[in-house]
């Protein structure tokens, strides 16, 4: 029906503070963005990847889509957080189709759930480098609950879920786009208000990536512990220059302490992988989300693990019509549209 033509998909980011909608065109020229636009959402309506109130959420969904003019049904979604993992192993050398028939067995032993709860998919990445009867496989678990939760979600909102990604994999994908890595490492890092994920790269390879719950909400809910406020109104506080309620080096304090705790964590996270891989050498740290903003985190970052901490411009390759889009919002929001946009550069049959 489609003559072999893959079809396009809205890229779909559903985050704890903010959802964000994204479509790409294919021009002759590369990709053109044609529509981007983000709401909020209220503090509880998903938790760490939990949709809690999926009403709210697809009110939400469907003013995105409405106020932004976006009618393309097709979405492509991702997932991340605690109830997704992400591994690569070994096992013996067999086809696709045999590892088909045997991988929840092979992947029983990596997997912190019952295996019966988990949806698997898997890539082969080819012969392992150590063990020649051996091969490396791509392992990717997802409680099945929590996927049920999304497609639901997306259901309520009229939309048709057509793919669903990981979240440190669509990041992945947009880095590629618009970077083209060569040969060099790079850890890939989006913090979210709820979630991090982090992804290194080897070239075009994801060698290692974890998940973890930390996120920019850390320090509302400390604002809020200090203070006694609505989460909102500690929203509020943490994004204003001054404030009445909190005295400057209270915040500081707070801000200082959740970001100490990020980057020991992250460092945790390299040195997990350098003992897996000494002779690798991380040079370069790609930032994304909204903790992107956060200047002391990048300074103390590019401190404690002695590399070179960017932001990611997830625009950059991207043909952008001036008219159409004001260049100064989407410098501002550029960090956390980039799991988005690496969604919406996805195509339906897409592995
Ligand atoms: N300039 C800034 N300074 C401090 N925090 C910021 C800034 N800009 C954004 N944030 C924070 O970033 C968070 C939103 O980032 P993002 O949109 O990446 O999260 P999300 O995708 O909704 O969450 P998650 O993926 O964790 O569910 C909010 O907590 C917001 O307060
Ligand atoms: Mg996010």
């Amino acid at each position: 029906m489609f003559f072999g033509k893959k079809i396009n998909l809205v890229g779909l980011d559903i985050g704890s503070k903010s959802i964000k909608a994204g479509e790409v065109l294919e021009t002759k020229t590369g990709r053109s963005l044609r529509k981007f636009g983000m709401i909020d959402i209220a503090p509880g309506v998903i938790e760490d990847g939990a949709i809690k109130d999926a009403d709210a959420a697809s009110q939400a969904i469907k003013e995105l889509f409405k106020s932004n003019g976006i009618k393309d049904q097709n979405v492509a979604i991702s997932v991340g957080g605690y109830s997704v993992i992400v591994k690569k192993i070994n096992v013996q050398k067999m086809t696709e189709a045999e590892l088909q028939e045997t991988i929840n067995f092979e992947a029983e032993q990596y997997i912190p759930f019952d295996i019966n709860d988990v949806n698997l998919d898997f890539q082969i990445l080819g012969e392992n480098e150590h063990n020649s009867n051996q091969m490396n496989v791509l392992l990717v678990a997802a409680k099945k609950d929590m996927i049920a939760e999304y497609i639901d979600l997306i259901n309520r909102a009229g939309l048709n879920p057509c793919l669903i990604d990981v979240d440190a994999f669509a990041l992945q994908n947009n880095y590629e786009f618009n970077y083209h890595p060569e040969d060099e490492s790079v850890a890939l890092i989006d913090i979210g208000a709820s979630k991090t994920s982090l992804n290194i790269l080897k070239g075009a390879d994801s060698v290692f990536m974890r998940d973890v719950s930390l996120g920019c909400s850390q320090v509302n809910q400390k604002i809020v512990a200090l203070i006694d406020c609505s989460p909102e109104e500690a929203e509020q506080i943490k994004q204003s220059e001054h404030s009445e309620s909190i005295a400057a080096e209270d915040l500081r304090g707070i801000v200082s302490s959740v970001v100490a705790d990020w980057c020991a964590e992250i460092r945790r996270a390299l040195d997990f992988f350098y003992s897996t891989d000494p002779d690798d050498n991380i040079k370069h740290i790609v930032l994304s989300g909204g903790g992107a903003n956060i200047a002391e985190f990048r300074q103390l970052l590019a401190v404690e693990t002695s590399t070179e901490v960017d932001i990611i411009d997830p625009f950059q390759a991207f043909e952008i019509d001036d008219g159409q889009f004001d260049a100064s919002y989407l410098k501002q929001i550029a960090p956390q549209a980039a799991i988005c946009l690496g969604l919406a550069l996805r195509k339906v049959d897409d592995k």
